[in-house]
């Protein structure tokens, strides 16, 4: 696979006094991240957002998949509270059992056979050190990863992100050999991946593509290809796991076992935490030292965790999303809408006309969604306590849009 040219030397232009004073007043002190929403959030509960203007907003955008609980969950805030009366924080070099609960009760809630947890603050940070892990255990090279996948702005993440070369990968080059297999194409599987290869990573439902599924038998086909040739898979769920597919992990609703497995997002209901997760052979090769976070597994964000896996047993809300995602799909087909993608409540709506002209329009009826990579997808992420009356406002408001 070539590696991404190495980047041409540019001067640097002397920035005048008043293109600061610009800068500074168009972005307000931030820099430049994302194209903005236009609706300011002051405050949120359960589904429901409370713009600065007063507006109340249907939010099916969940923070992009992060906001499982929804907002303003008792439970979840009281644990965080407690904790932060208790203890704020100490460094993996300090024993806490609140550490200890969270990385069991998330090994647990996974039903798969993973034998420990690294908890770390970022997807892409979970993605770095599982890339890591492979490349180090194996002594290879190469990782191979799938069109249209998409794993952060790190280095190593963003090396195996479809597109990110020519679009934001700002080093000069990959910290590895990468290929990118078609989404489907088994061929393409035995030709890339191969004895010199580390790693397989995959996103078993495509989130920023538009909640694509990949499919139990394609999965299972990397599954088998990695065992002959002596690669670990690595299931990246940073979007779709946690219950998003209404399964703990989406490996446990495609039947197939990755050798590590990336979650973030909904996992901390917006304290920012991630979790790599080890199976038995994995876990055994790791020494002390070879990993490592100062904040990752902090108490707080371990509070979080055991506070959100809770909630989604004790509240059934697996069930929730089978549920309220099949509603979804039923009723959906509506106006501009005429087909459906996804799984549980990752959900990708395929729209006649740009997703982005219908997520404006649905804002106007104070309805927030998503779009994705595909510009005639709107993907919806929502929070897992969603009801059926919240999916018939949606309805309603695309039935009354032009087709
Ligand atoms: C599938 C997937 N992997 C990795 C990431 C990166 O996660 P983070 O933004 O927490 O670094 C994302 C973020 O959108 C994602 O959707």
């Amino acid at each position: 696979m070539p590696k991404a040219p190495a980047q041409k030397r540019k001067r640097v232009a002397a920035t005048s006094e008043s293109e600061i004073q610009a800068a500074i007043r168009q972005h307000d002190f931030l820099a430049p991240v994302f194209a903005q929403y236009p609706i300011e959030v002051a405050s949120a509960q359960g589904v429901w957002l409370t713009s600065s203007r007063g507006e109340r907003v249907l939010d099916l955008y969940g923070g992009h998949a992060v906001a499982g609980l929804g907002y303003g969950h008792p439970a979840w805030t009281a644990a965080l509270a407690r904790q932060a009366e208790a203890c704020q924080f100490q460094s993996n070099a300090v024993a806490m059992r609140i550490r200890a609960q969270a990385a069991r009760r998330l090994v647990r809630f996974s039903r798969l056979p993973f034998a420990s947890a690294f908890l770390v603050n970022s997807g892409a940070e979970a993605n770095e050190n599982a890339l890591k892990v492979a490349l180090r255990m194996t002594g290879r090279a190469h990782v191979a990863a799938i069109e249209g996948g998409f794993h952060g702005r790190t280095a190593a993440a963003g090396a195996v992100t479809w597109g990110a070369r020519e679009k934001w990968y700002g080093f000069p080059r990959t910290p590895f050999d990468v290929s990118f297999i078609p989404r489907g194409d088994r061929a393409a599987i035995d030709a890339q991946v191969t004895r010199d290869t580390a790693a397989v990573i995959v996103e078993p439902v495509q989130g920023l593509a538009g909640a694509v599924e990949l499919g139990a038998s394609f999965l299972a086909s990397l599954r088998a290809r990695c065992d002959e040739v002596g690669a670990l898979l690595i299931f990246d769920e940073v979007q779709c796991g946690v219950g998003r597919t209404g399964e703990p992990f989406a490996a446990n609703l495609y039947g197939v076992r990755p050798d590590m497995l990336t979650t973030a997002k909904a996992l901390g209901n917006g304290f920012p935490c991630a979790a790599l997760l080890f199976s038995p052979l994995v876990a055994a090769s790791l020494k002390p030292e070879f990993l490592g976070t100062t904040f990752g597994g902090g108490p707080l964000a371990c509070a979080a965790i055991a506070a959100v896996i809770a909630a989604i047993k004790t509240e059934r809300l697996l069930e929730r999303v089978r549920r309220i995602g099949a509603y979804i799909r039923q009723t959906c087909i509506a106006g501009p809408v005429v087909a459906h993608q996804g799984a549980g409540l990752l959900v990708g709506l395929r729209t006649t006309r740009p997703a982005r002209e219908i997520q404006a329009e649905l804002l106007e009826c104070c309805i927030l969604t998503g779009t994705a990579n595909d510009p005639h997808i709107l993907r919806l992420l929502p929070a897992f306590i969603l009801e059926e009356q919240h999916v018939d406002m949606l309805r309603d408001a695309l039935r009354d849009l032009p087709p």
